[in-house]
């Protein structure tokens, strides 16, 4: 497993299902780790006492601040809710947005995860997996470090499928669990891998699990993958079904934004 320095983390998400077994995670690896909350109460309740947490809310830009001061890297699990200010393109899109442009000049690892089945525009969920699929090009438009994680179903596992498999193009899109399941634990353990493995930088792949062991050591999983072509807003081997001319005005002005600032081509 790779080791380095323990890094600030900041993971936005972090009360949610899979972000407080990222926090749990991080810390246990020895990293300083931020929670990003709504709700601080919440939050103390399910969350180790070794977490900081700040409180701010995605869809507010001016809150986003002091939530990443200091970061040396983010993890991002940020889920809407359908709620009246939460939908997809707030929360799932527009989180990713607020926290990439809060950023200004620093330049932390980020590590985002998004969903199996991310480029069908065809499934029921297509409309939310839309919007996610614009928060990983934000992210490669950025220009900074980054790795693209998209899980499969959570803990829908069987009893001995524990092997993660990464995988890329994203082929498997029937929009079923028949893509692909994988325990949160594990999603928590690539993310938080993924923040230091240098191998893992430039990289869109879909988590799951086969039959067999879980593995410790993530690195040769990482060193095998394709990086992402560079410049490119989709993850390599992604069906090119997305095109940006089609895309609504405000997407793309977001997508110019965050290139104009980093310099990306
Ligand atoms: N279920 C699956 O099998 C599956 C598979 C692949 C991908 N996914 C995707 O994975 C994502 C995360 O899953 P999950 O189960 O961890 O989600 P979750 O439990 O609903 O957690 C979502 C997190 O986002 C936070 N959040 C929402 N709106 C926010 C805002 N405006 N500002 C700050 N934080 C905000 C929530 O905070 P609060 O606690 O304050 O609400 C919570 O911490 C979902 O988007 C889902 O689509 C799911």
């Amino acid at each position: 497993m790779t080791t380095s320095s323990p890094l600030t983390v900041l993971v936005a998400g972090a009360t949610g299902s899979v972000g407080r077994l990222v926090v749990a995670e991080s810390i246990a690896h020895g990293h300083t780790t931020r929670a990003l909350v709504r709700d601080a109460a919440k939050a103390r309740r399910v969350l180790p006492a070794e977490a900081e947490l700040v409180v701010a809310d995605v869809t507010d830009p001016g809150s986003l601040k002091a939530a990443v001061t200091d970061a040396d890297a983010v993890v991002l699990t940020l889920g809407s809710d359908g709620g009246a200010h939460s939908s997809p393109e707030n929360v799932d899109y527009g989180g990713v947005r607020n926290i990439l442009s809060a950023l200004a000049d620093r330049a932390p690892r980020i590590v985002l995860m998004t969903a199996i089945g991310i480029t069908s525009r065809s499934t029921g969920y297509g409309h939310l997996l839309d919007w996610k699929r614009r928060s990983e090009r934000l992210v490669r438009a950025s220009g900074l470090p980054y790795t693209i994680v998209r899980p499969g179903w959570f803990d829908m596992n069987g009893p001995d499928e524990h092997r993660p498999l990464f995988l890329q193009g994203d082929t498997r899109r029937t929009g079923t669990p028949a893509d692909g399941v994988i325990a949160r634990q594990q999603i928590a353990q690539v993310l938080v891998q993924a923040l230091t493995a240098p191998q893992a930088v430039g990289r869109t792949f879909e988590l799951v699990a086969e039959n067999g062991e879980a593995l410790e050591d993530l690195d040769a999983l990482f060193a095998a993958l394709t990086p992402d072509a560079p410049g490119a807003l989709d993850g390599t081997g992604d069906e090119e079904n997305m095109p940006l001319d089609r895309e609504p005005a405000h997407v793309r002005a977001d997508l110019d934004a965050l290139r104009d600032r980093t310099g990306t081509p």
